[in-house]
């Protein structure tokens, strides 16, 4: 046997193997207009990147910026704020922001980051 035939029997098979990997670890095809299930730990990076430096790491209203706002940022691990709010209600605060507050809009965030942040904000209520 010459050994560009040798190479296409190992090649081959190994190519296919990858394929074949790649393709089982997809992540399953998600329908257009679907909503994506919540997630927390997505939510997590979302709030690092757009929202603890006001609401803090533990969600308490304590960021390194919170000292110098007034009123306060939010704190999240108050039971008592979650009371009477439902998902949509806390995604429309996010989306349209507090006029009169530093709390801006977030516009730019997608609904699936959305869904995803008020599922981190909910791991954080303290009992
Ligand atoms: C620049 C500082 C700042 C940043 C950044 C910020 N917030 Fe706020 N946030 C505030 C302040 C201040 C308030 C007002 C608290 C109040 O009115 O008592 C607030 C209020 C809120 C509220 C309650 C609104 C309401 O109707 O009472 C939610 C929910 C909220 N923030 C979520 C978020 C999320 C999620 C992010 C990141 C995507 C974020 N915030 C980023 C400062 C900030």
């Amino acid at each position: 046997m010459s050994s560009p035939d040798l190479r296409l029997w190992i090649t081959g098979p190994l190519a296919l193997l990858a394929l074949g990997l790649a393709l089982l670890s997809q992540p399953p095809a998600q329908a257009a207009g679907t909503a994506a299930a919540a997630d927390p730990v997505k939510g997590q990076a979302v709030y690092m990147a757009n929202c603890m430096a006001c609401h803090g790491a533990a969600a308490d209203g304590n960021g390194p910026a919170a000292a110098a706002l007034k009123p306060r940022p939010t704190n999240f691990s108050s039971a008592a704020w979650w009371e009477g709010k439902d998902d949509a209600r806390v995604r429309s605060a996010i989306k349209s922001g507090k006029p009169g507050t530093a709390m801006m809009p977030f516009s730019q965030l997608s609904n699936d980051d959305l869904t995803h942040l008020v599922a981190f904000l909910r791991t954080k209520i303290k009992p």
